[in-house]
């Protein structure tokens, strides 16, 4: 029998569906300050093959606001950076999952995001000189990038060993977990311990809001983005620009090295666009686009004696083509707290929502989550009605 903790008697019992980045990280914040039991319960898990379902593992990922005038997103990521510049620092509890290095972000006037970015470390503008074809204004700052696999298994085991319980089970509609407990959304029942009884649902389900049932969010919709993962550990510099559409979009051409060596370069913006694949046309367009924005992805050897390297010179790098959905929403990240009436006439249990993030589910991940954390506990501070 495993021992009791006396403290799990008295403490409320707090569901957290989805185990992406939203959800490991507020289950996290719900633990370790909210010091309640907690319960994850998703149908796909940090540890499991990459899967278009799944956006996290997809992510580029670095920290980078695109919050621009929007002061509570702004906010979000400014509190989230915090938390990873501290991570990240030598010695950092997940130093390893991070590399701190120089970014550059070229822009246009309709593509300026950078009055977010002010409070960066190191933050300047780009010299007249330095700035390359296609931009006419650019900042550097520090920040991090995040080696995404890596740092979904370190908070997925930070909350197992926090003592909190990871669940694989599909959820249908937020009833069944409320009514029933996680233990009615779970394949085999009788392997866990999980209290039936839960005293507030957390829904952390990325794309997944526009068809849960009770949730059915039809401002939630996908923005498609393909990259290309590949192995050039020479490269120590982060780099953005972004190019204005006649549409009034943007196209954003990216480098992201990471920690390992490998570097992710894209990349696509498509909304509604569903399909779940790398596109080989969009593959060599990327190539074509990071490389005239940083030509030093070419190994060394291609650029010897003044060498202009080609998309050539890329493909032995390759690893593998990727796309994920970006969990995009109509009116920004929604972090709000709703009652919902239970059919047995027991009352109401509080569901707090913290979904659609889009392109900055790692950006405002600790923001978001001490948010919605927080609604969590204003509500349970409520007696039980
Ligand atoms: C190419 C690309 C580059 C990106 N780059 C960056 C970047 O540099 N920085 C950044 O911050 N962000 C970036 N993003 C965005 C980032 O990946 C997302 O914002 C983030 O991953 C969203 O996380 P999430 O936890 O909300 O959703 P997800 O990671 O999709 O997790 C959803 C979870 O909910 C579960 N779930 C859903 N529905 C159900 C159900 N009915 N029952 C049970 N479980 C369910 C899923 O199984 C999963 O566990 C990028 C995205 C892409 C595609
Ligand atoms: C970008 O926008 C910020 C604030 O919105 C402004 O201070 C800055 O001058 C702009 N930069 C350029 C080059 O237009």
């Amino acid at each position: 029998m495993a021992a009791i903790n006396h403290n799990d008697l008295n403490r409320k019992h707090v569901v957290v569906l989805g185990a992406g980045v939203v959800g490991l990280t507020t289950a996290i914040q719900l633990q370790e300050v909210g010091d309640y039991k907690v319960t994850i319960v998703a149908d796909i898990l940090p540890s499991d093959p990459k899967d278009i379902r799944y956006t996290s593992q997809w992510a580029g990922g670095h920290h980078v606001s695109l919050a621009g005038n929007n002061e509570r997103q702004a906010k979000w990521d400014r509190d989230t950076f915090d938390v990873m510049w501290d991570l990240s620092k030598p010695g950092g509890d997940a130093e390893g999952c991070f590399m701190r290095l120089p970014q550059t972000e070229f822009f246009d006037p309709n593509t300026n995001k950078s009055s977010a970015l002010a409070h960066m470390p190191d933050f300047q503008s780009v010299a007249k000189d330095d700035l390359v074809p296609g931009s006419d204004a650019g900042v550097t700052f520090s920040t991090v990038t995040i080696d995404v696999p890596k740092y979904l298994n370190y908070l997925a085991a930070r909350f197992l060993g926090r003592g909190g319980t990871l669940l694989r089970g599909s959820v249908q509609h937020i009833s069944q977990i409320i009514e029933g407990g996680p233990r009615a959304c779970i394949p085999s029942p009788r392997t866990t311990t999980v209290p039936d009884v839960v005293d507030a649902l957390v829904v952390c389900v990325g794309l997944g809001a526009r068809s849960l049932g009770g949730v059915e969010d039809s401002n939630v919709y996908p923005i498609r983005g393909q990259t290309v993962l590949l192995r050039a550990p020479w490269v120590k510099i982060g780099c953005t620009i972004a190019k204005p559409t006649s549409d009034g979009g943007a196209i954003w051409t990216y480098i992201i090295p990471r920690r390992s060596g490998d570097v992710i370069v894209g990349g696509t913006l498509e909304p509604n666009d569903w399909y779940p694949v790398p596109r080989p046309e969009t593959t060599e367009d990327i190539l074509k686009r990071t490389l005239a924005l940083c030509p030093e992805l070419a190994p060394p050897e291609a650029r010897a004696n003044g060498r202009q390297p080609t998309v050539a010179d890329l493909r032995p790098l390759i690893i593998e083509g990727g796309c994920g959905l970006r969990p995009g929403r109509q009116g920004g990240i929604r972090v709000e707290l709703e009652w919902y009436s239970r059919g047995d006439g027991q009352g109401r249990t509080p569901v707090i929502h913290n979904y659609g993030h889009a392109g900055y589910g790692y950006i405002s991940s600790w923001g978001t989550a001490t948010e919605a954390m927080e609604l969590v506990v204003a509500a349970l501070r409520r007696p039980r009605l």
